[in-house]
């Protein structure tokens, strides 16, 4: 999965992946200008800094970025130091004043995102079968599957406490590497909040067999397909969003929050009301924006999709109050 992502010749390095999938930060402004209301409680918990950095990583085109900064208010907008990590070349055109890693900075005061990231580090996958677990080892060719002996000790550990499976063909996608990327992002945070949005399951969900033959699957050109670890397509696997979380405490994070995206957005204040219908006469123009956002609000908070996406808010030294997100 490393090398058909982010190899030589990987999707990543080879693509532009906003043509092969739509997220919630690509799919147009309500979403960026929905994280607002979070980015000026941030900035008031942290006694309105001088500088407030707002870290998006895995970026991609940075758009999510550029079009938060846009809905900012004045006053914040100048404090806040805009910052990609991608492990992917800057996008040419993109403003000056949004700075571009490949690694996020080792200190941030603000807001550190990411959107859609933890889905796409890559993570192994280890099936039960005849009473033990092994590595389940893919042709990058033919995506033909054989075993690929027993998980290491910390991947066994970390299939125990989060994903534990014992029947034949039961599948657990190992989230360690995931767990590690959300701990260092947080251990980079002085003050401040992390947030990662994404696909996801918690245990209870795990544990009820919804997911016993995993969730690995792949994109290209807007359809699924199968995640044949050639390069060609973008492979993606939910992640186990409480094991992030467990990984976050012990980094240093010293609150924490887990909901759904429909549930986290409307309390931000995003709403799906229909303009009403008598605007329609008195201001078309009005009327269509106010209809055309609506329809997007219900995109994102659809509980079939976008809306089922988990949002995992943590915070270190800053006193953000959790009700933020409706906890
Ligand atoms: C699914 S895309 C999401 C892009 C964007 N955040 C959005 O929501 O539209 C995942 C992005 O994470 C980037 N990425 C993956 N691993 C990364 C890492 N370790 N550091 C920085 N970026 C990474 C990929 O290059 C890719 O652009």
């Amino acid at each position: 999965m490393a090398a058909a992502l982010y190899g030589p010749s990987g999707f990543y390095c080879t693509n532009a992946p906003e043509q092969h999938f739509r997220t919630s930060g690509n799919a147009g402004p309500l979403f960026a200008a929905s994280l607002v209301p979070l980015v000026v409680a941030i900035d008031e918990s942290l006694g309105h800094p001088s500088r407030l950095d707002v870290v998006d990583v895995g970026a991609g085109d940075a758009r999510l970025l550029t079009t938060l900064h846009q809905a900012l208010p004045d006053e914040l907008a100048v404090r806040t130091r805009l910052t990609a990590v991608e492990v992917r070349p800057r996008p040419t055109g993109l403003p000056l004043d949004v700075g571009w890693l490949n690694t996020a900075p080792q200190h941030i005061t603000g807001l550190v995102l990411a959107h859609e990231l933890l889905d796409n580090v890559p993570c192994d996958v280890a099936e039960f079968q005849s009473g033990g677990l092994h590595v389940v080892q893919v042709d990058s060719g033919t995506g033909a599957e054989r075993a690929a002996g027993p998980p290491t000790q910390e991947q066994a550990d970390w299939i125990d406490r989060w994903w534990p499976i014992s029947d034949d063909g039961d599948r657990a996608e190992i989230g360690v590497q995931r767990d590690r990327a959300w701990a260092e992002l947080v251990s980079h945070l002085d003050r401040g909040v992390a947030v990662a949005v994404d696909y996801g399951h918690t245990l209870t969900e795990r544990s009820s067999g919804l997911y016993d033959a995993g969730t690995l699957t792949a994109y290209r050109d807007g359809r699924q397909v199968a995640p044949i670890p050639d390069g060609s397509c973008d492979i993606t696997a939910h992640v186990a969003m409480d094991s992030c979380a467990e990984a976050g405490r012990t980094a240093g994070a010293d609150t924490t929050v887990l909901r759904r995206q429909a549930a986290a957005l409307r309390a931000l204040g995003l709403d799906a009301r229909r303009p009403p219908v008598d605007l329609a006469r008195t201001d078309p123009q009005a009327y269509v924006q106010r209809l055309a956002r609506a329809s997007h609000a219900a995109e994102l908070l659809d509980p079939t999709s976008l809306g089922s996406f988990w949002w995992l808010l943590q915070t270190t030294n800053c006193s953000l109050d959790p009700a933020i997100l409706g906890a």
